[in-house]
């Protein structure tokens, strides 16, 4: 029984991070194109420094944590082991801190940078900025946040791939099935005939071509979907 999870900004919700497209979201208060493609790097590299450095810095808040969504995943992940893969869209580490091990950060990370000249990528200690010195090329002014930014290829697609093909079943929580290539996901696990899920607050983009969906904070229904999965699984067992 190998399940493929997908999470989105919905997922770290209730920990206290704001998503990028409900009201209020990130993307109200700043322009995708200011502060989240190549272009934008190039054009205003300080801008696009203070906007990922605030939303590092926010991590660093002790009243941002994992939640029981996030754990509940882990607990999926000690039971299945190997035949359970987590991918996720987000940049915030509250996977990671809540111990998910077979873990897919397809957008790059908050905590990580990335030196546009060397490609080294290393944990970020201080805020990043254009005076930021590459450990490993020693140069000046090409580091930046380890984040895929809109039109660039997002990380370990070719292992996500294989991974849809062959599960028996694919959950999506908390995203909204705005942004390709994770939007597309569900049609390729359709299509391995995996049987196809969604938990989200709301009926997301992708909603139709969910075999079963369920309304509701991630918080609530995804202990109680690990809960149920784990009773089914315990039954057979006998
Ligand atoms: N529980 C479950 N779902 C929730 C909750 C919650 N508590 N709160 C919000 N949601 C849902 C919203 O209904 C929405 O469908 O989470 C989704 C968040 O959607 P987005 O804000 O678009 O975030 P996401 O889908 O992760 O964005 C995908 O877009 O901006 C890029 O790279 C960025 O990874 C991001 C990608």
């Amino acid at each position: 029984m190998k399940i493929v999870v997908l999470t989105g900004a919905g997922i770290s919700a209730e920990s206290g991070i704001s998503t990028f497209r409900d009201n209020n979201g990130l993307w109200e208060q700043h322009r995708i194109e200011d502060v989240a493609t190549p272009e934008a790097f190039q054009r205003n590299p300080k801008l696009v420094h203070t906007f990922y450095n605030a939303r590092r810095e926010q991590l660093d808040n002790q009243a941002i944590a994992p939640n029981a969504a996030h754990l509940a995943l882990v607990e999926l992940e000690k039971v299945l082991g190997d035949d359970f893969l987590l991918i996720t869209q987000n940049v915030d580490d509250l996977h990671q801190r809540a111990g998910s091990k077979n873990l897919l950060a397809m957008h790059g990370s908050l905590r990580e940078s990335l030196c546009s000249y060397c490609k080294h990528t290393g944990l970020v200690k201080s805020p990043l900025s254009t005076d930021t010195v590459c450990p490993a090329c020693t140069k000046k002014g090409g580091m930046r946040p380890n984040i895929v930014w809109f039109n660039e290829m997002p990380y370990y697609l070719e292992e996500i791939y294989a991974a849809l093909a062959s599960c028996d079943i694919f959950i999506s929580i908390g995203t909204s099935g705005n942004v390709y290539p994770a939007a597309g996901f569900v049609a390729i696990a359709n299509e391995a005939k995996a049987h196809t899920i969604e938990l989200n607050l709301e009926p997301s983009n992708q909603n139709s071509n969910f075999a079963e969906h369920h309304q509701g904070p991630a918080t609530k229904l995804v202990p109680q979907w690990v809960e149920a999965f784990m009773r089914d699984r315990m039954q057979l067992k006998h």
